[in-house]
C-alpha cells in the first residue's frame, strides 16, 4: 500500500471517524502526546504553551503528566483554571507571558496571584503598581532569533517581543523601585527554530542571568522546539538541548550558591504530531495543467499552509475500491479565496503533490496538525469551528462539538 494511503489514526479506523463526529474534525492521538513529554522530563519544569491546543481535555490530559502551563491571555488563564490547575504553587503552576497587561488580564493575575513574565518595561509598571513587592519574571530578547517563518521568529530588533538586552538594567531598577523580586529569566526565541539557535539561547541565558544575580531561581529556555513536517527532517535531538542547558544551570547554581529551576517552554512539540485534521473531498476539478482537489476544511480550518506557506503530510482514505494511481494535484478547501490552498510555499505560490487519485467522498487526512491547528481556526466565510476528537486507549472522544450555526451567531444582532 502506498505510504500515502491511510486507513486508521490511532488504531481506529478513519471511516468510522469520519461517520461518528463527521468532518472537518481535529483527531488527536493523546499517545503520541504523551511520549513527547516523556522525552522532556529531564527538565524540572516542562510548561506547555498552550496557545498551540489549548482544549481543556488537551489540558487535562498534561495536567494529569506533570505538566505546567504558559498562558499569554486572560482566557488561557481561564482555560487552564478550567482545566483544574491550581493559581499559584511553587514552581507557578501557570505563568502568563505577554509583553502587554489588557485591563482584564492585569486584574485577574493580581486577583488570582498567577505569575507574570514580563515582555515590556510597561508590564512591569503596571504590576508593580497592582501587586508592590510581588515577584516577576522577565522575557528577554536577547538580539537573536529564529523561527520556521519570519512571523515566528521573536527575537532581534524586527520583533515586538520582550525586553530588550541592553534594557535589562533599566528594568531591574523599574521592578526594585516597585519592591519587585526578579526571580526568573526567560528567552524564547522564535518558533520552529532550529538546534544550532537553541543552543545559542543557553549562552545568552547564561550572560543574562550572571547580570541578574543571585535573586534569580529560574532559568527558561521558551519553547521552539523543531518537530519533523517532512520526511527526512531531523529529529531534534532532547538529550543534547537538555544537557546544553543543564550546564549552564550547574554553572550558575555553582556562581549563585543555590540551586536554579530549568525550564523548557514548548508548544508545537508537545501536540503537533499528535493531530490529524480529518476532511472530505467535495470536488475534483481541472484548471489547465493543475487538478484541484477542494475539501470541506479551508483555512478557516487550519490555517498554516496560508498563513506561513507551511508544509503538512497528506495522506488519503478512499471510499470506495479500485486503484489509486497516484499524481500531482493542489488541495485546497471551499473558502471564497484563492489562498484557500493546503499545498502551496510561503509567498503564496501553488505547490502540487503527489498523492493517490482522489474522489468526491473520499476522506483526506491532513497530518502533523495538532499544533496552532484549532486555536487558529476562524469563521472566515461564516464556516462553523471544527470539531475535535480525543483518542485515548483505543476510544475516540468528542471533546469540542463542531460549532452550530445558532453558536456562531448567538452574539450578532440587528437591532440594538
Ligand atoms: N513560549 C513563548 C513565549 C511563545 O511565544 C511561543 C510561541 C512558545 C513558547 C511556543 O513555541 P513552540 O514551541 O510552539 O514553537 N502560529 C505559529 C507559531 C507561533 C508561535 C508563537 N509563540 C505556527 O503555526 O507555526
Amino acid at each position: 500500500m502506498s505510504n500515502l494511503l491511510r486507513d486508521e489514526i490511532a488504531g481506529l479506523k478513519v471511516a468510522q471517524l469520519a461517520r461518528d463526529f463527521g468532518t472537518p474534525t481535529y483527531v488527536y492521538d493523546a499517545a503520541c502526546i504523551t511520549r513527547r513529554v516523556a522525552e522532556l522530563s529531564r527538565f524540572d519544569v516542562l510548561r506547555f504553551a498552550q496557545k498551540a491546543n489549548s482544549n481543556l481535555a488537551i489540558l487535562d490530559l498534561l495536567r494529569r503528566h506533570g505538566v505546567l502551563l504558559d498562558s499569554v491571555s486572560a482566557g488561557e488563564v481561564q482555560r487552564a483554571l478550567l482545566a483544574g490547575y491550581p493559581a499559584s504553587g511553587a514552581p507557578p503552576p501557570i505563568v502568563y507571558t505577554a509583553d502587554v497587561f489588557d485591563h482584564e488580564s492585569l486584574e485577574l493575575v493580581a486577583t488570582r496571584g498567577i505569575a507574570v513574565n514580563c515582555g515590556s518595561q510597561d508590564m512591569i509598571e503596571q504590576y508593580g503598581a497592582r501587586v508592590p513587592g510581588g515577584e516577576i519574571t522577565l522575557r528577554l530578547n536577547p538580539g537573536f532569533g529564529y523561527g520556521h517563518s519570519r512571523k515566528t521568529n521573536t527575537g532581534g530588533e524586527h520583533s515586538k517581543h520582550g525586553i530588550w538586552h541592553s534594557e535589562l538594567n533599566q528594568a531591574l531598577a523599574r521592578a526594585r523601585r516597585h519592591g519587585l523580586r526578579v526571580t526568573g529569566l526567560h528567552i524564547h526565541i522564535g518558533s520552529g527554530a532550529d538546534e544550532g539557535h537553541l543552543a545559542r539561547v543557553a549562552a545568552a541565558l547564561e550572560r543574562f542571568a550572571l547580570q541578574i544575580g543571585p535573586e534569580l531561581q529560574m532559568i527558561s529556555a521558551g519553547g521552539g522546539l523543531p518537530t519533523p513536517y517532512r520526511e527526512g527532517d531531523p529529529v531534534f535531538d532532547t538529550d543534547a538541548y537538555f544537557a546544553g542547558l543543564a550546564a549552564v544551570r550547574k554553572g550558575l547554581a555553582a556562581r549563585f550558591g543555590h540551586a536554579l529551576s530549568l525550564e523548557t517552554e514548548p508548544g508545537r512539540y508537545l501536540v503537533a504530531e499528535s493531530g490529524v485534521l480529518l476532511s472530505e473531498v467535495r470536488a475534483v476539478k481541472r484548471s489547465g495543467q493543475n487538478t484541484f482537489v477542494l475539501l470541506d476544511a479551508g483555512f478557516n480550518t487550519l490555517a498554516r499552509p496560508a498563513m506561513y506557506g507551511s508544509y503538512h503530510p497528506m495522506s488519503l482514505c478512499p471510499m470506495t475500491p479500485g486503484p489509486r494511481p497516484e499524481h500531482e494535484v493542489v488541495v485546497g478547501g471551499p473558502l471564497c479565496e484563492s489562498g484557500d490552498i493546503f499545498t502551496q510555499q510561503e509567498g503564496g505560490f501553488v505547490a502540487p503533490r503527489l498523492l493517490p487519485e482522489a474522489r468526491v467522498g473520499d476522506l483526506l487526512l491532513i497530518e502533523c496538525a495538532g499544533a496552532y491547528g484549532f486555536t487558529m481556526s476562524s469563521n472566515y466565510n461564516s464556516r462553523p469551528l471544527p470539531a475535535e476528537v480525543l483518542i485515548a486507549e483505543g476510544r475516540a472522544r468528542c471533546v469540542r462539538q463542531r460549532q452550530s450555526l445558532d453558536d456562531m451567531l448567538r452574539l450578532e444582532q440587528v437591532q440594538v
